[in-house]
């Protein structure tokens, strides 16, 4: 009964053929799964006479070898088709995916913009602290006791009359013009940019933080024609040959005389557009010669020696390159915005 059984499956077994995976596992669970044939007929085996079991043993056996070496071989074909299909799907010769790389942010790309025009002219990079105390912000630079710049409403003060006085986040970089002035003697030629703090309301036009850009220049006999060529050459190489300047007398308590400098708006050429309010000129900058008491304050001979100085918004300076009507775009980080300054120089 037994051998008819194995002669009927061996049979099966050996006209079994498939490249199909699901088939293959049906064949697997008919034959040599838990509850298979296989399993099935060992278990019938047992009952045997134990003269016929010598004989069938070894029958059974090579019955089970057979189902087993099938499946086995079925399944190495169907393995390696499939592996074959995604070999195929594999395009080597596609361009590959790159990476995404980041975006300089405009406010860096115009301030190093600045920076190399007048690397150009010997100035150098200064740097310093953005909490200053009141004698490197206000004193040093001449602002009388009761100057209203020192008010509340523009300064954050984070210590009120400590060791040192008032301690505040600067409100420009003139702080670091002190600095760097007492720290030498002249020549200084150099550029001082960073973040400076003045407590307004954040509208499109107004921020509670901004950039700057100043500059300083102290040398034996700079005279204020030597601080008009500078800022124009500036100029020309910032916005372009033909680029016209204007200066307006202004105050400022550390430089004097002291001015506004305006250029004809970049972007109508002087026709008269919303950003240059139908003026067809935008102020870009303050600038003048640096007052004697500031010069003697740092330690410096103002017989001997006068320089001139001037300060800008890096903010402004971009607004007007690439056409930007809020300034609170500058410190939102939203990268739909950063992203659009990808092309421009890295
Ligand atoms: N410190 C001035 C400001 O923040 C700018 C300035 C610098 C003006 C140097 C004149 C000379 O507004």
């Amino acid at each position: 009964m037994l051998q008819d059984q194995i002669t009927k499956y061996t049979a099966e077994i050996n006209a079994f053929d498939t490249t199909n995976a699901g088939e293959l596992e049906q064949f697997r669970i008919r034959f040599l799964g838990t509850k298979g044939i296989i399993k099935d007929i060992f278990d019938e085996f047992k009952a045997v006479s134990p003269e016929e079991k010598r004989t069938l043993g070894k029958v059974l056996n090579e019955f089970k070898q057979l189902a087993e070496a099938k499946y086995q071989a079925l399944n190495e074909v169907i393995e390696s088709s499939s592996s074959q299909t995604e070999n195929a799907a594999l395009d080597l010769t596609l361009p590959g995916e790159g990476f995404e790389i980041g975006a300089r942010h405009p406010l860096a790309l115009v301030r190093r913009e600045i920076i190399e025009i007048f690397n150009k002219l010997g100035f150098s990079v200064a740097e310093g602290p953005e909490i200053e105390d009141d004698w490197h912000n206000f004193s040093a630079l001449n602002f009388p006791e009761e100057h209203p710049a020192r008010d509340m409403q523009d300064t954050f003060f984070i210590k009120k009359g400590g060791e040192k006085g008032d301690i505040a986040l600067r409100t420009h970089t003139s702080s670091v013009q002190v600095r760097m002035m007492e720290a030498g003697q002249p020549p200084f030629r150099a550029l001082m940019p960073g973040r400076v703090y003045r407590n307004e309301a954040i509208s499109a036009r107004a921020h509670c933080f901004f950039h700057q850009v100043e500059g300083l220049y102290v040398d034996e006999n700079v005279s204020f024609a030597d601080l008009k060529q500078t800022l124009f050459y500036f100029v020309q190489e910032l916005y372009g040959e033909g680029t016209k300047v204007r200066f307006r007398p202004s105050y400022f308590p550390f430089t004097e005389p002291s001015a506004e400098m305006d250029i004809s708006c970049s972007i109508c050429k002087g026709d008269g557009c919303q950003m240059c309010k139908q003026s067809g000129w935008v102020e870009i900058l303050g600038c003048g010669m640096v007052d004697p008491n500031v010069l003697e304050n740092c330690g410096i001979d103002s017989k001997k020696y006068s320089g001139f100085a001037f300060g800008m918004g890096i903010e402004r300076i971009a607004n007007l390159k690439f056409e930007i009507k809020d300034l609170r775009l500058f410190s939102e980080n939203d990268v739909r915005f950063l992203k659009q300054y990808k092309t421009a120089i890295i």
